[in-house]
């Protein structure tokens, strides 16, 4: 069993975790200090606005601000910082794709294919532009363990479908999609493919190239980043022929009473003054995973997830969603007891779970609950964080009976 965590001691780079045993990892993730002291750096000695000032300090923030795109860039194998546009979060490019790529190129007739364990933000922005263009959404089913079923992807896509948007780790379930292969089959018959990597970017090394995927999206906060900033990486032809989605200042080219023109993206897509102190903090947070590795931590998350595995398939009472190859992410039921009060018990205990149906009302249809209690690791937690897990959970049996 690797024990990333004590191995490298990084629990004392957070603040916030102590001897907590935080396991809502996938809501959002602890932050560690160089993410913090760069957030500070930024708001104190360093704080200036980027791309409009003429003095040394705001020419300096601009300078970190775009070394920052080009760092995100590769982070996620893109073939150039021209591709990442700045976005307040993994829902906010969704939306941006939904209403100025699908907004403008789908028409009445044309199909949506999502899947079944999608978040809300990957189905409701969807149905807001069907509607609006007179498109519909079509549902790609689970197989039995809860992966998308690329097999069933194959079989009901149609030329029809012009885009297809599925999450590259389940938010619930922590399923893990074969993204190339789902390329692969949206490609087949002409369709865009967009992902949701909100899940993923904190847990697996990306490579948007090798997925050859065409739209992609993340959050900071769980990748150890501030909240309030994101990315969405768009290939470049794509990016250059949507509409802005915003106006205001910084996007445009020029601005007269009868006629506006737009920068070129991604700037197009950046109205206003921009999450600086954000963007600073990404970019200290992709240097700190980067530091470590992300196939470590995705190895040291499976091993976690593996021990909570076999040690709650002991509890009688205790039924398993999603598969066993699942990345960081255990969602489970306590039979006979509301999610609700497993977190509500286990926070008595210092074990901060997430209880509920977590943006995923759908996929809890497809499971049967109402809800789920979900479990999910990052780069600190170690084995006492799954024993306290353990010994939380015997308690809600006693006190339940
Ligand atoms: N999408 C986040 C979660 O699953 C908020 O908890």
């Amino acid at each position: 069993m690797t024990d990333l965590a004590q191995t490298l001691r990084l629990r004392d780079d957070f603040p916030g975790v102590g001897d907590w045993h935080y396991l809502d990892s996938a809501a959002t993730a602890q932050k560690p200090n160089p993410v913090i002291d760069a957030i500070a750096r930024a708001y104190g000695p360093d704080y200036a606005t980027v791309h409009r000032g003429v003095y040394e300090r705001s020419a300096n923030m601009t300078l970190a601000y775009e070394a920052a795109r080009r760092k995100v860039a590769g982070f996620i194998g893109a073939a150039s910082d021209g591709e990442i546009v700045y976005v307040r979060g993994a829902t906010e490019g969704i939306n941006l794709v939904a209403q100025c790529w699908a907004g403008t190129q789908l028409k009445a007739g044309d199909r949506i294919l999502l899947s079944t364990l999608e978040h809300h933000s990957n189905i409701v922005p969807w149905q807001i532009v069907a509607e609006k263009v007179g498109a519909a959404i079509d549902v790609v089913p689970l197989t039995q363990d809860g992966k998308i079923d690329l097999d069933a992807m194959r079989a009901m896509i149609t030329p029809q479908h012009r885009m297809v948007a599925l999450a590259h780790v389940s938010n619930v379930l922590g399923s893990v999609l074969d993204v190339r292969r789902a390329a692969d089959i949206a490609h087949m018959v002409g369709a865009k493919i967009l992902i949701d990597g909100c899940q993923a970017v904190p847990r697996l090394a990306i490579d948007v190239a090798a997925m050859d995927c065409d739209f992609y999206v993340f959050s900071a906060h769980k990748l150890y980043g501030p909240t309030g900033i994101g990315v969405l990486w768009g290939r470049a032809e794509l990016l250059d022929a949507m509409p802005p989605y915003q106006g205001g200042g910084s996007m445009i080219d020029k601005v007269t009473f009868e006629k506006t023109t737009y920068a070129p993206a991604p700037t197009r897509f950046e109205a206003g003054t921009p999450h600086i102190t954000g963007v600073v903090g990404l970019s200290a947070a992709i240097d700190y995973v980067q530091g470590i590795g992300l196939d470590r931590v995705h190895a040291h998350e499976c091993a976690l997830v593996a021990k909570a595995r076999a040690a709650l398939e002991n509890i009688n009472s205790v039924r398993l969603f999603g598969p066993d190859d699942s990345a960081g992410i255990l969602s489970f039921e306590v039979e006979g007891v509301h999610p609700h009060d497993v977190g509500t018990i286990l926070d008595e205990t210092g074990v901060a779970i997430r209880a509920g149906h977590h943006c995923a009302q759908p996929l809890m249809r497809h499971l049967g609950v109402e809800a789920t209690a979900r479990a999910s690791f990052g780069i600190y937690s170690d084995e006492s964080d799954v024993d306290a897990l353990v010994r939380g959970l015997e308690r809600v049996r006693k006190i339940f009976g």
